[in-house]
């Protein structure tokens, strides 16, 4: 009987551990992407000095996140001069936007 205790609490405390680690890791998977202004604003200023946003706005709804953030990189060896905080928001952004979203296409 001492030996099945054991286990239960064990198993007990690994499914405590594993709730505890989805919780936080779970935070920043689900995050909110920004606001359609801040979406905007960003592509407004940091996106259309090499081309018109038709090229973002044709890439809307065929890119993972992980696409994304390989672009957003190949923008920045072109010289696109994000921060690190713009260059997330905006990976947010683009992979959450709907195929012909208004905030990248007006
Ligand atoms: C410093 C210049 C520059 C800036 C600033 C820039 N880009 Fe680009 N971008 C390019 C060039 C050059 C290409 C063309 C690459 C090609 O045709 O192979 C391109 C192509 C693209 C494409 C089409 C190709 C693809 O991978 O789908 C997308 C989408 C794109 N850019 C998104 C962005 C976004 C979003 C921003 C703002 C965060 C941005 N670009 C800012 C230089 C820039």
């Amino acid at each position: 009987m001492g030996r099945t205790k054991k286990i239960i609490l064990y198993l007990f405390l690994v499914l405590i551990f594993f709730v505890f680690m989805s919780a936080c890791g779970g935070t920043d998977v689900t995050a909110e992407p920004p606001s359609n202004d801040v979406c905007a604003s960003i592509v407004d200023t940091k996106c259309v000095r090499c081309h018109y946003k038709t090229r973002i706005c044709d890439a809307l709804g065929t890119k993972s996140k992980r696409k994304w953030k390989k672009t957003i990189n190949f923008m920045m060896k072109q010289g696109a001069g994000l921060t690190e905080e713009e260059q997330k928001k905006v990976i947010a952004c683009l992979s959450s936007l709907p195929k012909g979203s208004e905030v990248v296409c007006k």
